[in-house]
């Protein structure tokens, strides 16, 4: 039975991603995707989605190489951040409090067995709109109307060493609760879907064939609908982005997706999350073998070879 903690994080705040091609990473989240640059602070951009209610959604830092930085998680009250932080402590990976950037209050830092930084926070500022007040009251800003219309972030893919020993350390410290996931034949899982809500999945892992440690498959934005999807397809064409997959349906979660590479080269994916929703508090776990995976996704198209090996940072 899930028990009431399982609510203690609503989210994930903001995601950090590093890139070495800075000014045209910028222009791909700013003019293809329409967001926002709200701030500028430490060489970092930060910039948000036009339906993000905090400030920012995501920092988008100057690099050598690819990659993520820290990914934050806002609690849902300051009790849930204060048992959140306990399980952290008792895992022995948390690093202590820092300052919150942009809008966001204190927040305490630690890091998954794999390596990626991350932090958890309560305390954050509502997005006023000034020049970009909507027509309806009940949405952040505007809607652009122009390029992708990301509307927000929708979830975080990461590679990992372990699947199991990152998704068991999430699942205690954040107190997320398991959707899907793939076991392959050697009975470790290559993937594992994990969600904070309603929606079926806000963070996963995925097999790092690398072995890496602390690398980043994707980060996905959510526009309004399937067909928003279809229209970023061409305007990826029309500007020379790389398109890897899609558009197409997922098997797993069954979310339409698109996946792109942005200049900088991190893995970007478009996907329209509303289609599964998981009402059941005692959703049992979906689990997918490695022959039902070979049939691809639901309409059959098979899993792009780049999909199992590129990540980032290139090893
Ligand atoms: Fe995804």
């Amino acid at each position: 039975m899930t028990d009431s903690t399982a609510f203690d994080v609503a989210h994930i705040g903001s995601v950090e991603l590093l890139t070495p091609e800075f000014d045209k990473s910028l222009w791909f989240f700013r003019d293809l995707l329409a967001m926002r640059v709200v701030a500028e602070e430490g060489g970092s951009t930060f910039l948000r989605t036009w339906d993000e209610y905090e400030l920012y959604t995501i920092k988008l830092t100057p690099s050598d190489a690819a990659g993520v930085g820290r990914t934050t998680f806002r609690a849902s009250s300051p009790e849930a951040l204060e048992r959140r932080v306990a399980a952290i402590e008792a895992t022995g990976l948390g690093e202590g409090w820092v300052d919150g950037e942009v809008g966001t209050g204190r927040t305490f830092m630690f890091r998954d067995p794999d390596g990626h930084s991350m932090g958890i926070y309560y305390e954050t500022e509502r997005y006023v709109a000034t020049d970009d007040k909507p027509a309806l009251k009940n949405q952040a800003s505007a809607f652009p109307g122009r390029g992708v219309n990301a509307r927000r972030l929708d979830h975080i893919n990461y590679l990992a060493k372990d699947v199991e020993a990152n998704g068991e350390f999430l699942a205690d410290a954040l107190a997320m609760r398991e959707s899907e996931r793939i076991r392959n034949d050697d009975g470790k899982f290559a993937a594992w879907w994990f969600h904070f809500s309603l929606k079926s999945y806000d963070v996963v892992y995925s097999d790092d064939w690398t072995k890496h440690g602390n690398r980043l498959h994707h980060i996905a934005f959510a526009p309004d609908t399937r067909e928003d999807i279809l229209k970023a397809a061409d305007i990826f064409l029309e500007n020379g982005i790389h398109i890897e997959s899609g558009p197409h349906k997922h098997a797993i979660n069954q979310t339409f997706f698109l996946y792109v590479w942005e200049p900088g080269g991190n893995r970007i994916e478009f996907a329209n999350a509303g289609a599964r929703l998981l009402l059941d508090p005692d959703q049992p776990v979906v689990e997918w073998s490695q022959e039902e995976r070979k049939k691809g996704q639901a309409w059959g198209m098979k899993t792009i070879e780049s999909f199992h090996t590129h990540g980032t940072p290139i090893v």
